[in-house]
């Protein structure tokens, strides 16, 4: 199975520890960044994970910002992702079980590394229970439909890093 993992600098090292701990668990991992401490914006790499899950380049994503609320915000914009922020095992549970979520949220400044980790094993080893009921569900969340003209564009956000780096944005 491979998964595409992407967090914003606040939890990078902790994205790199899950990249390592997936990797000795037999996962490939499509490590979409960010790879530093550098201040960066998680609207970005929800992007590159989901984008990796609806092309199919990779099975399921995960991802993570300090609280896991930009980021999984961000996957979620991306057409056909369903992301789930969770910060318990048993959603996690019912993330995949129910909703057959394709991206898995949390915060890395929010949660213990031992809750993270059993999510993440819960998540990708939980299999979809699909009901009549479910599929319409997730039919009908799948049809809230948005524009996918900005899919694997890589300047997506040039405009809006520019006016950051200029100073157009708060810098907390
Ligand atoms: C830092 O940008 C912080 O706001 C972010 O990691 C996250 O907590 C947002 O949900």
């Amino acid at each position: 199975m491979k998964i595409s993992i992407g967090c914003d600098h606040i939890v990078t090292e902790m994205k790199d520890h899950l990249v390592g701990y997936l990797k000795d668990k037999g996962y490939e991992v499509i490590d979409n960044g960010t790879y530093d401490k550098e201040r960066t914006h998680y609207p970005i790499y929800g992007k590159k994970t989901a984008e990796k899950v609806v092309t199919g380049e990779a099975d399921l994503g995960i991802t993570i910002c300090g609280t896991g609320v930009g980021i999984s915000a961000s996957a979620n914009k991306v057409k056909g992702i369903r992301a789930a922020l969770v910060g318990d095992v048993e959603t996690a549970r019912y993330a995949k079980s129910h909703l057959n979520a394709n991206v898995l949220a949390m915060g890395g400044r929010i949660l213990g590394i031992g809750v993270i980790e059993e999510a993440i094993d819960t998540f990708l080893e939980t299999e979809y229970e699909e009901t009549e009921e479910s599929k319409k569900l997730i039919e009908q969340i799948d049809s809230i439909s948005m524009n996918d003209e900005s899919l694997n564009d890589e300047h997506y956000f040039d405009e809006f890093i520019e006016k950051w780096n200029n100073g157009g944005y708060p810098t907390t």
